[in-house]
């Protein structure tokens, strides 16, 4: 036998006794530190394609049963996720955005060209008050994104004033002119929205003296107290984080980051939702990975200057960007969602976790029919995505502590590349239960797990798994429960932790208590 037979020998040899990856985990739950903040659970709501009208909003008079005007269908799902906070109005389509266009009796409100978004008719029928009567459904807190790019200063003073004074102002006694007496709370405010791109093609340095002006006339009124986000960087314009953090510093609370997910790297020809093979699945999975670098990479630049983490690393756009559904508006964003965005939740809600004390907050794109949604709607018919499900398998995880553990795995690797077979984050809640989340990258090869519970004992454990039969395997509105959770069995406890073999591409959510 040559050395090259040998040596394919070899790999057909190991291949064989692969037919299970071998890896180790060990969870140490007495070192938890860190709270994950809910809001790393975050949605975002966009005047984009049928995210609002259609996806969220029917008017009061549909024959699509709602409560003033909000889908009842789509609340009820959105609440089993516990959707923490709401970003809205965009996107793009925030430095566009005029709110006063969006108040007072509907019919009199004056409509406006979507020029982002498909060019389509803006009948401006959800507004502030719809929208604040959509958290209030949802039981979320409210994050909206003010507009520096074709707003004023006074507009978006305003706007504040409206939303949050009790006072007996103008602003104030408008909006109870518009039925609304009680001020709302606004958590969370964004000064701008992509102002290195869409919201104005600014420059780092005009647009953090932008911030510093605009963020002065945004008032805390009573005892509403905002939480100011400044526009953050574009992927790894690690330039546009030095500036900020140097010229604007503490006068933000939280600074953002926007990174979506594009299987070729290519927005021309980004890939398809639904027809691809393991190259593109294998793409996309390690380029949801690079998160973990961005991450690295922008909070080191943000320690620097704030090595207590007091502002907030807020990635509040994210998710999986493919080429849109055929034969629908390329300007809609519309796409399906299949196993692989599962993946790419579970390893980027991990990434999330594992980076708790300085991501603060993260808004995967979009809630509702468009980019990586949780729910595609079709007139009445809803069907909930396999993204859907993982936010569904991770909720434990809000608001618990995480737990660091050390993960020892096999790559996963194709073509002469490779990434980690499995992503996992740990936490325990105020109860004592432990939650671990896992991913098994790999699509055709199960991982034997073997995890260790330092500084715990938990007794018993009880699990679901998230898979299918194919890689692209996605719910339709004729079959809408091809992709969704079910009990998981292949699990044991012992000798201090548990033992488990994840099915290849699965997610995996286990409850140790
Ligand atoms: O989520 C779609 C768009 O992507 C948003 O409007 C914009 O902020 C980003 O470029």
């Amino acid at each position: 036998m040559n050395k090259l037979t040998l040596t394919i020998a070899t790999l057909f040899t190991a291949a064989a006794a692969h037919a299970l990856t071998t890896n180790t985990l060990v969870i140490h739950a007495d070192q938890g530190k860190s709270t994950i903040n809910k809001n790393i659970y975050g949605q975002f709501s966009e005047h984009l394609g049928r995210c609002i009208y259609e996806g969220l909003w029917v008017e009061p008079d549909s024959s699509i049963p709602n409560t003033r005007g909000i889908r009842n269908d789509v609340v009820e799902a959105l609440k089993k996720i516990k959707v923490p906070v709401l970003r809205w109005p965009g996107g793009c389509f925030a430095d566009e955005y005029h709110w006063k266009d969006g108040i007072g009796p509907r019919e009199k409100r004056p409509s406006l060209i979507n020029t982002h978004w498909g060019g389509v008719v803006e009948n401006n029928h959800f507004g502030t008050h719809e929208f604040m009567d959509l958290c209030d459904q949802l039981g979320c807190d409210a994050y909206i994104c003010g507009n520096v790019g074709s707003g004023s200063v006074q507009e978006m003073m305003e706007w504040v004033e409206y939303m949050t004074s009790a006072a007996n102002s103008p602003m104030a006694n408008l909006r109870r002119q518009n039925g609304r007496n009680e001020p709302w709370k606004v958590r969370f405010f964004g000064v701008g929205n992509e102002s290195w791109g869409c919201g104005g093609n600014m420059t780092p340095d005009f647009y953090s003296d932008q911030f510093r002006r605009y963020n002065t006339f945004v008032k805390n009124y009573d005892s509403n107290t905002v939480f100011r986000i400044a526009c953050g960087a574009n992927g790894d314009d690690y330039h546009w984080t030095e500036v900020l953090m140097a010229d604007v510093g503490r006068r933000m609370n939280g600074l953002s980051l926007h990174y979506y997910t594009l299987p070729s790297g290519n927005w021309s020809r980004k890939g398809s939702a639904t027809e691809f093979g393991e190259e593109q699945w294998f793409a996309t999975l390690r380029r949801s990975e690079e998160m973990q670098t961005l991450i690295q990479r922008h909070s080191a630049i943000m320690d620097k200057a704030d090595p207590q983490k007091r502002i907030g690393l807020m990635i509040d756009e994210w998710g999986a960007w493919y080429d849109v559904e055929p034969g629908t508006n390329p300007g809609f964003l519309y796409q399906q969602n299949s196993l692989r965005d599962a993946l790419v939740a579970a390893i980027t809600l991990n990434l999330f976790n594992q980076h708790c004390d300085r991501v603060k907050m993260a808004n995967i794109a979009q809630m509702i029919n468009v980019l990586q949604s949780m729910i595609l709607t079709d007139k009445e018919k809803m069907i909930l995505t396999p993204t859907y499900y993982v936010y569904e398998m991770f909720v434990p995880h809000h608001d618990a502590t995480f737990l660091p553990a050390d993960l020892t795995c096999e790559d996963y690797a194709l073509n002469g590349q490779k990434i980690p077979g499995l992503s996992v984050s740990s936490s325990v809640d105020v109860s004592g239960t432990i939650h671990v989340t896992l991913a098994n990258l790999n699509p055709t090869v199960a991982a034997s797990l073997t995890c260790t519970i330092a500084g715990a004992s938990p007794k018993t454990v009880m699990a679901r798994a998230l898979t299918a039969p194919t890689i692209t395997a996605h719910n339709t509105f004729d079959n809408p429960t091809s992709v969704k959770p079910e009990a998981f069995t292949a699990i044991q406890m012992g000798n201090g932790g548990f033992t488990a073999t994840l099915p290849a591409k699965s997610v995996v959510a286990i409850e140790l208590k």
